[in-house]
């Protein structure tokens, strides 16, 4: 049995949470079009939805939000900011934004034209979207394995290297603007992506003179596995791989809202002097002034501290166990998932626990839904209906068909996910049972937000 190691930190403010009646949990699915973005939060018990801005703050952030300044212009935030900032990342430029998809807009704003390609090992829905919604192709470039729920590797978010450079190829320079690098890989299990890939990835940009920007998200999630894992950084402190990792490219797009340990925020960080002036317009039409870009002077107090926070290695040891001791015991029970688990979430393989359904029968909704009325437990869908492709009502199939459940930062403790565990033990029980979906209404891009569910 996983062995989970203590909380680096006592509760010092404690916020009620309840089980709703499961006739009432009944009601709010179908209230919600069996879509679990619909239901309320009062109607969850465990929120397992996201690791996105749901994290607890330190008693040294909210101590730093006393002292935000909310100056317009040149806030003495923005400055504490900077000096973390410069600190851990080094780019030459950054702008604070008010999410991870801002910095993208901003990014696929000014760097892509309609046509262009863009390659990472696999992207976020969300750059997806930014990438398409500007007439762009974003391009996965993962290996193999990270396609193999049961493969057991240290890095399975590692990018195939050679079929990038057949791809760069073959693509052509000249319609590739940026390439990119997903850190750790949020859709395809959490998996970390090694230094040696980084490595050899950045190598392979810089030969072509393609701009190399990192989605930043998890990065001291990733920067601890390469820590534990990765040949000659044991001795290494998170802080000295992460300025590796980002000596390595010309920009970040950050969704600090993970590792940052805030509610809100992102940056978007480059070094190209020209593209920054570009990025200082756009940003100005479409956030706000560069020293605050649509945060307050207090949220960028807070994600000074936040940011230092998460690479202490106390934290980082306790948060990767979290989610080996979740994987571990939902593993004891016969619940199959995606292995080795991530720091940041585990990822349940729905379409081995409900072998009676096909794909078309969207196994993963179907699973998420059943573990809402189970146990009031709220994950995500990461399968056909977030990434499938639909062509004249026929569905194109991503590789993996699982439900997140994220696990919120300094939120839930042992005996939650003991809870969550015997609620899957129950729902194993009686799997063979569970309906299929049928999807009844679908918004052309970031499906997974909106769209609405029948039962087969
Ligand atoms: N990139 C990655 C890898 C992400 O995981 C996310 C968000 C974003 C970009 C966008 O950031 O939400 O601040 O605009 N992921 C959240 C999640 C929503 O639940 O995984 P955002």
């Amino acid at each position: 049995m996983p062995k989970y190691i203590p909380e680096p930190f006592r509760i010092k403010m404690v916020e009620p949470i309840h089980l709703i009646d499961r006739s009432e949990r009944k009601k709010a699915l179908e209230r919600a079009g069996y879509n679990l973005f619909g239901l309320r939060s009062d109607e969850v018990y465990i929120d397992l939805m996201t690791d996105s801005g749901t994290g607890t703050m330190s008693q040294e952030q909210w101590a730093a939000m006393m002292t935000g300044d909310e100056a317009y212009a040149g806030a003495r935030s923005f400055y504490r900011l900077k000096e973390v900032m410069d600190e851990i990342f080094g780019f030459k430029h950054f702008v604070p934004v008010h999410q991870g998809r801002a910095a993208e807009n901003i990014l696929t704003a000014v760097m892509l034209k309609p046509g262009n390609k863009v390659p990472s090992n696999m992207h976020f829905d969300t750059t997806e979207g930014n990438i398409r919604a500007r007439g762009g192709v974003p391009v996965n470039l993962i290996g193999k394995i990270a396609y193999d729920p049961k493969v057991h590797a240290d890095f399975k978010g590692d990018m195939d290297v050679d079929a990038l450079r057949a791809w760069i190829e073959e693509t052509g320079v000249e319609n590739i603007p940026f390439g990119m690098m997903t850190i750790t890989n949020n859709a395809g299990g959490g998996q970390p992506v090694s230094m040696g890939n980084l490595k050899a990835v950045s190598k392979v940009y810089r030969e072509y003179g393609i701009p190399f920007f990192i989605d930043a998200c998890r990065y001291a999630e990733n920067a601890y596995f390469i820590k534990l894992r990765e040949k000659g950084y044991a001795d290494k402190t998170p802080l000295e791989i992460a300025q590796e990792i980002f000596s390595l490219a010309d920009g970040a797009t950050m969704s600090a809202k993970k590792d940052g340990l805030v509610n809100m925020g992102g940056f978007l960080a480059l070094n190209d002097d020209e593209v920054f002036t570009r990025v200082k317009a756009e940003l100005i039409l479409r956030e706000g002034f560069p020293t605050y870009g649509g945060l307050s002077g207090r949220d960028l107090d807070a994600l000074a501290v936040g940011l230092k926070e998460a690479l202490q290695v106390e934290y980082l040891a306790y948060r990767l166990g979290q989610a080996e001791y979740f994987a571990g015991r939902l593993i004891e029970v016969g619940i199959p998932i995606v292995e080795p688990p991530g720091a940041h979430a585990v990822y349940v393989d729905a379409a081995a626990l409900l072998p009676h359904l096909t794909r078309e029968q969207l196994p993963g909704q179907a699973l998420s839904v059943a573990m809402y009325l189970e146990g009031g437990i709220r994950g995500v869908e990461l399968g056909t209906v977030a990434f499938g492709q639909l062509k004249d009502g026929k569905w194109e199939f991503p590789a993996l068909e699982v439900v997140r459940m994220a696990i919120p930062r300094r939120v839930y403790t042992q005996s939650h996910f003991d809870y969550v565990v015997d609620v899957f033990a129950e729902i194993k029980k009686g799997a063979g049972k569970i309906k299929g979906m049928k999807m009844t209404y679908a918004p052309e891009l970031l499906r997974h937000f909106t769209a609405k569910f029948e039962e087969i």
